[in-house]
């Protein structure tokens, strides 16, 4: 049986598209089950209508607080026996509701190389800090912004003309390499949460 994946994208859904892609392959051990979006018109939402896959719109409008959503989320989510939840673009901030229900079953993907530059605008940070090295990170959600355990990272260079539209396009082709990469890992069983690290086992499951 393939892992369940739910994938939680506010808005282009390119990494949801590597994902969708990589799910595709008859050997990858996980299937997208639920797409959901908090915007209406986000163009993930047509990405996974376009591979046949369920496209859940939720309107915060539609919920009294925070936790109210979030609510809403776990239920559709478990609702589809969903093993592993992937946040791809996910601009809402998440209460403990949700990281209570999937804490080592959620994952996130941040353009930098965590623990520099967490938060918004990673790439920008990035060019104006004149780092030399940046990249890409997959990592377990937690209670803070971008802090939970480490999966898999990746790194690219930062160029002397870059912009923080160059450098971002540099950063998101090793997104779309690693974010299968990581739930991969998750789906044959090779991960384990040790305090605020992540041991990967080299042996799959078998
Ligand atoms: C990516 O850069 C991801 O790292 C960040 O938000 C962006 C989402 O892009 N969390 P997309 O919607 O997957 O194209």
């Amino acid at each position: 049986m393939r892992l369940a994946l739910g994938v939680l994208a506010s808005g282009r859904g390119s990494n949801l598209q590597a994902i969708l892609d990589a799910c595709a392959r008859p050997d990858f051990p996980a299937a997208v089950a639920l797409v959901i979006s908090d915007r209406e018109r986000a163009p993930a939402l047509d990405r996974a209508r376009a591979a046949g896959v369920e496209a859940l719109w939720l309107n915060p409008k539609d919920f009294g607080d925070r936790e109210a959503y979030d609510g809403a989320l776990v239920r559709e989510l478990q609702a589809r026996g969903v093993g592993l939840v992937c946040q791809a673009g996910w601009m809402r901030i998440l209460s403990p509701v949700y990281i209570r229900a999937f804490r080592g079953r959620a994952i996130n993907i941040h353009p930098s190389l965590l623990p520099a530059f967490p938060g918004l605008h990673a790439q920008r940070q990035a060019v104006e800090h004149g780092v030399k090295v940046a990249g890409a990170t997959v990592h377990f959600t937690d209670e803070g912004v971008d802090t939970g355990p480490i999966i898999v990272q990746a790194a690219v260079p930062v160029e002397p003309g870059d912009s923080e539209d160059t450098l971002a396009a540099r950063i998101l082709s090793v997104e779309h390499r690693i974010y299968p990469e990581a739930i991969r890992l998750f789906a044959e069983g090779r991960l384990r949460i040790v305090g605020r690290k992540v041991a990967v086992n080299p042996e799959g499951r078998g």
